[in-house]
């Protein structure tokens, strides 16, 4: 194989980001379709479509060649946070209204929907080989991420969710997405079934080493700088990984007011994430959730480890890993 030096993944992000301010959703009715516009020029880290990108160039194919499937990938993530925002009753994101908030809920259901099935014609934008294995991972996908939110919601009503069963959802909900963008970026470059396999694996562990992280920022991150509302989790009772720990390691007195405090029982809603973080720190969650993320991305390092690809590559995987893991946006 005769290589081109690697990209950057300054490149890579620079060319995502020139695809997708050249795209809007100027079609009618207005109704329809403002709210994708709003949606898709609010931004985002674009992180999904970088990853497909990123694996077609480790495995050597021209990036262009996954530029379309990557768009789709994208518009589909857009799609999941328009109804995940619903499900969540969350008033921000990326910083600004969120679409049932700045228009209203059957808006955000119905525009949600029409979203969801543009990213399945962009994912059909593919050579014709390829589309079959295409169109299987990314609907195999969908199923698995509606799987994640209907446990999440569940999880939500339910008093003992364990840790296992956690990290299964959280598998579901967020990390079969960038796995799936990397397979889908190893699938067009034809790469062999081991190395599609581990970079799906790879992604799975980024993947929740992503999700943890981002349970974390949402009770400590700057809302002002992750756009979204702190403590939203508190407030819509999420079982997440800090408070399945919180509630392991509490004494009887803190898991009383941890749970009370979760559950609503107490109706001030800024005290009742006062008294979650108080409990969380006197328990040490916050360094505890930092390294369980961590071992996730040692995990998927021995993945790169194993994948058969040029060195100078393989590093923009460790490169783009180590950027989620430590991410405050
Ligand atoms: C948000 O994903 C949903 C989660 C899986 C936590 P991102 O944090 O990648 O959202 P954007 O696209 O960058 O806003
Ligand atoms: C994200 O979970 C999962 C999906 C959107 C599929 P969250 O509910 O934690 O995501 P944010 O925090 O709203 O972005
Ligand atoms: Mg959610
Ligand atoms: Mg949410
Ligand atoms: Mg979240």
């Amino acid at each position: 194989m005769n290589l081109q030096p690697a990209m950057s993944l300054a490149e890579l992000y620079s060319l995502t980001n020139r695809t997708f301010a050249s795209l809007t959703f100027t079609d009618e009715p207005e109704g329809l379709f403002q709210p994708l516009d709003y949606c898709i020029k609010n931004g985002g880290k674009r992180i999904r479509p970088v990853l497909t990108l990123l694996s077609a160039h480790v495995f050597g194919a021209p990036v262009e060649k996954a530029i379309n499937p990557a768009i789709g990938l994208e518009l589909f993530h857009n799609f999941t946070l328009i109804h995940d925002d619903i499900m969540d009753n969350a008033p921000i994101r990326r910083g600004q209204p969120t679409v049932f908030t700045k228009w209203n809920t059957n808006t955000a259901i119905l525009s949600g929907d029409a979203l969801f099935a543009i990213a399945g014609e962009y994912m059909t934008r593919v050579d014709d080989i390829h589309l079959r294995p295409v169109l299987e991972t990314f609907y195999k996908t969908v199923i698995d991420v509606c799987k994640g939110q209907q446990y999440d919601m569940d999880f939500e009503k339910q008093p003992l969710v364990s840790i296992e069963d956690y990290l299964e959802m959280i598998r579901l909900k967020t990390a079969v997405l960038p796995a799936a963008c990397l397979k889908v970026g190893g699938i067009v470059a034809s790469a062999s079934e081991k190395n599609l396999q581990l970079i799906y694996e790879y992604g799975e562990h980024i993947g929740i080493a992503f999700q943890i992280r981002d349970d974390l920022l949402d009770v400590y991150g700057d809302t002002a700088k992750f756009g979204k509302m702190s403590g939203g989790d508190i407030l819509a009772g999420k079982k997440t990984w800090l408070y399945l720990t919180a509630l392991s390691l509490a004494d009887k007195k803190q898991r009383q007011q941890l749970t009370e405090a979760y559950n609503g029982i107490i109706s001030n809603n800024d005290e009742r994430i006062a008294i979650v973080k108080r409990i969380f720190d006197e328990l040490n969650i916050e360094h505890l959730a930092r390294k369980k993320a961590e071992a996730y991305y040692q995990a998927a390092m021995l993945k790169v480890n194993e994948i058969d690809a040029p060195a100078d590559r393989k590093n923009l995987l460790i490169e783009i890993a180590g950027q989620l893991l430590s991410r405050e946006v």
